[in-house]
This record gives C-alpha cells, structure tokens and sequence, in this order.
C-alpha cells in the first residue's frame, strides 16, 4: 500500500533541479521548478532510459540530457511527436518538506 513519506526540505531542492530518491520501485527524481512547484518521475527517460534527474527543468518539463525528448513532469509523458511514458507518482510540499507517496 503507498503512504506519504517524508523526504526532503524544499529548499534543499535546487530551483530547476532535482534530487534522486533511491526506492524500491528505482530512482525516483523529484524535480523543483522555477515557480517551487515539486514533481516526482521516474528516474529513467521512455526513450532510452536517460537520468531525467540531469535534464534541463522549463516550465513543468524536463528534457532528457541524452537526446533532448520533452517529457511532462506532470505526468510522465513524452512532448509528441515522441511518444512514451515514465511513472509518475504523487508528491506534495507540507510546511517547508517534500513528501512523496510511495
Ligand atoms: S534517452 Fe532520453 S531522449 Fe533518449
């Protein structure tokens, strides 16, 4: 069953970076936009399985270092005319801490 799991501060976070949680599931990256809004995707491009955690945050997106595919850091999905999906999971910022459901 998924539960909350406290993670990290935000602040901790940098701004249009990300960090990498180790878990059962794989890496996950939880990535901090521009506007401090926090998402959680696998750490693993549907291309070709970059570390989307290194890509470039714009907007609520995140281009793969590897070959530059667009994927939403909403829900996972590649920016057409690529097509793929990464998981996505639910992530939520309470007083100052990212926690993750897992
Ligand atoms: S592995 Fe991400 S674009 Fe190719």
């Amino acid at each position: 069953m998924s539960e909350w799991k406290r993670i990290i501060e935000l602040t901790e976070i940098p701004q249009l970076g990300s960090r990498v949680v180790r878990s059962a599931k794989g890496d996950i990256a939880i990535f901090r936009n521009s506007e401090n809004k926090v998402f959680a995707l696998r750490d693993q491009c549907p291309h070709k399985g970059g570390p989307l955690s290194q890509g470039i945050v714009h907007g609520e997106t995140v281009t793969c270092p590897l070959h530059g595919w667009n994927i939403s850091l909403v829900d996972g999905t590649a920016t057409a005319p690529d097509e793929g999906h990464t998981t996505c999971f639910e992530v939520k910022i309470d007083s100052g801490v990212v926690f993750l459901k897992i």
